[in-house]
């Protein structure tokens, strides 16, 4: 997404692909403990044998490394239930720039034996060394899941009918995602997926996930007929069975793919305040006008965080030159943040500052200089040149 893991001068490519096992898994904590190359979709098939689930999910699960995962802090689909890897993540083997093999491969819950060493590498995209080995914890595998996806009329209905499913839903909840209209076109034009409900301005996916069928489908129920009763949602479907559960996921999951198709694309990863999160769509559909092909909006609304994606039929500076810095100043100028999830690569390290104070710069370049002197972990990534 940021060119994270592109090559772009001189550097070499290390890959961890052979590294690939798993070392322990802990049939009562749920301690899963293997080589950063393990595949996610391979953990999650053999966690979920034992009964139990990766704490991520993410559309790129069928080859992405849970090494890169770590390394990048991937968010994903399953946060709003088990949150950020900075929680989840128990402890990490990392080879540091000059060869030292730090150790901290801890499978505890609880451990306050001085600074918490792990969480600098968590997110630090490999420039402060190189992840080989994580632990993480995984949840219980939920024994009932449900996903219902909704059209709604509008923004202010997709927020409210996120109140109230949080109200009604409580701790079954495992994910509320939103996609506008222009992403269900671009689904259906380029990757043949059928729409499951009538056309919307927006729609919303919601997941639920406990451990008594029953109980969660009487909640899902009540909460459908009084979001259907009071107009929030015009018209839904829901899932029970493995098949319409993966169809209706793949409209949400497989929609970057379908802007791949739609020819350049300038892609953001935005945290934003809920209630203002589409504003910026709208206002940007009206500065672009006819440059763009497509300005789309869809994301992770439970986690406050918006893809915002601009297509073009090619590679166009004015069109860049219209969307930045405006979509950082916006950005900032409600506090967000300029990467949710995806961080900064090589792409968007100059738009640190957006989000994060000069102090706070100057630390990073600190850890940077002291962790990495001869900058040969990832360089030319995530930090700016100067602070
Ligand atoms: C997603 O949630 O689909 C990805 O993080 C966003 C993307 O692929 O652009
Ligand atoms: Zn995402």
């Amino acid at each position: 997404m940021v060119g994270g893991s592109v090559p772009v001068f001189d550097e070499i490519i290390l890959s961890t692909a052979l590294m690939n096992q798993v070392i322990s898994f802990h049939s009562v904590s749920g301690t899963l403990v293997c080589q950063a190359g393990c595949i996610l979709e391979e953990l999650s098939q053999y966690v979920e044998a034992r009964g139990f689930v990766m704490p991520l999910d993410l559309g790129a699960k069928g080859s992405c490394h849970i090494g890169g995962n770590v390394a990048t802090n991937a968010g994903g689909l399953r946060f709003l239930r088990y949150g950020s890897l900075h929680g989840t993540v128990l402890g990490l083997e990392v080879v540091l720039a000059d060869g030292t093999v730090l150790n901290c491969l801890s499978a505890l819950r609880k451990d306050n034996t001085g600074y918490d060493l792990k969480q600098l590498f968590i997110g630090s995209e490999g420039t402060l060394g190189v992840i080989t080995a994580v632990s993480i914890q995984c949840p219980p595998k939920p024994r009932a899941v449900n996903v219902a996806f909704l059209g709604c009329p509008g923004f202010a209905e997709v927020l409210q009918t996120f109140s109230t499913c949080k109200g009604l839903l409580g701790e079954i909840l495992s994910a509320y995602e939103f996609m506008d209209a222009e992403c269900m076109w671009l689904v259906r034009h380029h990757l043949h997926l059928t729409s499951p409900v009538q056309e919307s301005p927006f729609y919303v996916l919601i997941e639920t996930s406990g451990s008594r069928a029953e109980h969660d489908a009487e909640k899902l129920n009540d909460f459908l007929e009084q979001a259907l009763r009071s107009g929030l949602v015009t018209d839904g479907t829901v899932a029970t069975d493995q098949m319409k559960l993966k169809a209706l996921w793949a409209l949400r999951e497989r929609i970057s793919e379908a802007l791949s198709w739609d020819g350049y694309v300038y892609k953001y990863d935005l945290s934003l305040p809920t209630d203002t999160l589409y504003d910026l769509v709208t206002d940007l559909r009206a500065r672009l006008g006819s440059q763009a092909k497509h300005v789309v909006g869809y994301g992770h609304l439970g986690d406050g965080n918006l893809h915002l994606n601009v297509t073009s039929e090619a590679f166009s500076r004015s069109l860049l030159d219209a969307l930045e810095p405006y979509v950082y100043e916006w950005t900032a100028g409600h506090r967000g943040s300029v990467s949710a999830e995806h961080g900064l690569g090589f792409k968007k390290k100059d738009a640190l500052h957006y989000s994060k104070p000069p102090a706070a710069l100057r630390l990073m370049q600190q850890l940077k200089a002291l962790l990495d002197p001869k900058g040969i972990l990832n360089p030319y990534k995530t930090l700016p040149a100067q602070a």
